[in-house]
């Protein structure tokens, strides 16, 4: 199993930007987090970052291309924005998990609408950087449930 997890705008300021919503832990701790996580349930993971939504529809593209079976998605605030991301997730069809490190139902009013979600296999929120570690275990299971059909 191949997976990527995609970060967008500001979130390589992990641990600098506003640590009372978004923690402690640097954008590398939450990689290393990841790629031990993976290295664990035996599956191939790439990480990625980009700032610009344009990189992050090119992601997604190079995800289809690698034949990739799952994406972990934190698109910042492009979540509340981005068509784009929404039609790239439709057009390539890769099971995706939504995940946001912060409870965005609980914040501004803006937040609470997500672009992606109606591409995507499930949302985890709130659950801080461990939500990227459930967000592997819900498309392991799917992966696994696909394989089963
Ligand atoms: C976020 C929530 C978004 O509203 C915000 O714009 C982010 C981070 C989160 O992980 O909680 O950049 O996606």
């Amino acid at each position: 199993m191949k997976i990527y997890v995609l970060n967008g705008p500001n979130l390589n300021l992990l641990g600098v930007r506003e640590p009372g919503i978004y923690g402690n832990e640097s954008y590398e701790d939450l990689i290393k987090m990841i790629e031990g996580y993976a290295k664990e349930k035996k599956i191939s993971v790439k990480c990625l970052q980009s700032n610009h939504e344009g990189a992050l529809v090119d992601f997604i593209h190079e995800g289809f291309y690698e034949k990739i079976d799952g994406i972990v998605f934190n698109p910042g605030a492009y979540t509340h924005t981005s068509i784009a991301l929404l039609d790239a997730l439709k057009a390539t069809g890769i099971p995706t998990v939504e995940v946001h490190i912060s409870d965005v139902n609980a914040r501004e009013a803006f937040r609470r609408h997500s672009f992606i979600r109606p591409a995507c296999i499930a949302t985890v929120a709130g659950h801080g950087t461990n939500g990227y570690l459930e967000a592997i275990d819900l498309l392991l299971a799917h992966t696994q449930a696909e394989v089963a059909r």
